[in-house]
């Protein structure tokens, strides 16, 4: 008995420490995404060894001139502080992009590939890489830690 109780806490305990060091739990779809995000980046680049919270965060802060001939970035919509309320172009209301604030966000495959097909070509004038995805997504998790 004592022996099972003992055995049930390391589980436990081994349980814990591996989502401390993930951080949030990304859903079985998104995390197929990444997986398959983790695939085409190894492809493109052999050197590639994991997603980067820190380029996540570069990525989402980055502002970039347009050839429309004006800034943009993530934060044109998002805002600065992923915890606060966003807006489209139009005004629009646009939730906390933050997991931590909004925990549907980055929960449904087909909504986040949605997204980052629009607003990449919005910011960027081309598609995100499949590192950039990757990384921007792991960023946003490590907000809800
Ligand atoms: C022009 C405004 C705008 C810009 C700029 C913008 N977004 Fe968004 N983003 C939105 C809107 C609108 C939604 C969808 C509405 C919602 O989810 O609340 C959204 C949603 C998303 C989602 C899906 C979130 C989810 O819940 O699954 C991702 C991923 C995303 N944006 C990534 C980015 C990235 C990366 C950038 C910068 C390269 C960026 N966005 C810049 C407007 C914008």
């Amino acid at each position: 008995m004592k022996n099972i109780v003992l055995v049930l806490a390391a589980m436990v305990a081994v349980t814990w420490m591996a989502s401390a060091v993930n951080g949030a739990e990304f859903s079985s779809e998104v995390r197929s995404l990444m997986d398959g995000y983790a695939t085409e980046a190894k492809a493109d680049d052999p050197s590639f060894n994991g997603f980067s919270a820190e380029r996540g965060r570069e990525l989402f802060y980055s502002k970039r001139m347009h050839s429309k001939g004006k800034e943009r970035g993530c934060t044109s919509c998002h805002t600065e502080d992923p915890t606060q309320v966003g807006r489209t172009q139009v005004g629009k209301r646009i939730e906390p992009i933050s997991p931590a604030v909004t925990p549907e966000r980055f929960t449904e495959a087909r909504k986040v590939r949605k997204w980052f097909g629009r607003n990449c070509k919005w910011v960027l004038e081309r598609q995100c890489t499949p590192r950039e995805k990757g990384d921007f997504l792991t960023f946003m998790m490590s907000l809800a830690d």
